[in-house]
């Protein structure tokens, strides 16, 4: 679905982006773990398109996309939520969701009503203006209204960010729920969400990949867990 071949890149004169490697499956959820200033958004910028890579190839269902725009990314099935999410604020986070589901191109199996008996908390806001949300309730409607868009592959930066231990729950439950249906490369530094909702995993350090691994691999090596898991 989503390779990454030896990608650099660059913020100006600084080389963040050193060779990164990554690989994720139709139906995966793959995560990408780090601290801060790891290089992970720097990651999840070069796959949409907005910091493109000097070095190394990008391919999205076997094309080379790596000179693409985001724009066309998102036409050809990517979706991102990027760290600051933005959602239409004048907007009801009902009517947010229904424009979500009229921009998709696909025939989504998700329908706003699926999504509130999920997300119950958005259920109880959905008479509310967006932009009176809370930075939390915010975040889950921007992942919200990215699943209804029905993407092939779903970017997530962060989206336990700020978010209260309830709505992770509730963020769990739904990718869970969603699995099956859709392919995601999120980044997160809350690594035991990331292993719960993960298939596989890869960590950043320094803008290269220290190790990958399934859950399983990744959660049994003790240097893994003493150094960047905190577990
Ligand atoms: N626009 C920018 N211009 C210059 N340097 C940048 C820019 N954005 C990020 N960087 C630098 O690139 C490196 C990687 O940043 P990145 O945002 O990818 O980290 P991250 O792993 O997402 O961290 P965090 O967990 O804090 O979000 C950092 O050293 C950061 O300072
Ligand atoms: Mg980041």
């Amino acid at each position: 679905m989503l390779k990454t071949e030896e990608i650099h890149t660059y913020y100006g004169d600084s080389h963040i982006l050193q060779g990164v490697s990554i690989n994720v499956k139709k139906r995966e959820v793959v995560c990408l773990l780090g601290r801060n200033g790891a290089g992970k958004s720097t990651t999840i910028k070069s796959i949409i398109g907005l910091v493109p890579p000097r070095k190394g190839r990008i391919l999205f269902q076997g094309e080379d996309v790596t000179r693409l725009s985001p724009y066309r990314k998102v036409w050809m099935g990517m979706s991102y939520v990027p760290e600051d999410r933005r959602v239409f604020s004048q907007l009801t986070v009902e009517e947010n969701l229904e424009v979500a589901l009229m921009a998709s191109r696909r025939k989504g199996s998700w329908t706003a009503k699926e999504i509130f008996e999920v997300l119950p908390t958005l259920y109880k806001l959905r008479h509310r203006k967006a932009g009176n949300l809370s930075g939390g309730e915010q975040q889950i409607l921007a992942i919200a209204r990215a699943i209804l868009a029905n993407p092939h592959l779903l970017l997530l930066d962060e989206p336990c960010e700020g978010l209260a231990p309830v709505i992770v729950e509730e963020l769990e439950k739904m990718i869970l729920e969603i699995r099956e249906q859709v392919t995601i490369l999120l980044a997160e530094q809350n690594a035991s969400f990331a292993l719960r909702v993960s298939h596989r995993g890869y960590i950043i350090e320094k803008g290269r990949i220290k190790f990958e691994g399934t859950k399983e691999e990744l959660t049994k090596n003790e240097e893994v867990k003493r150094r960047y898991l905190a577990l």
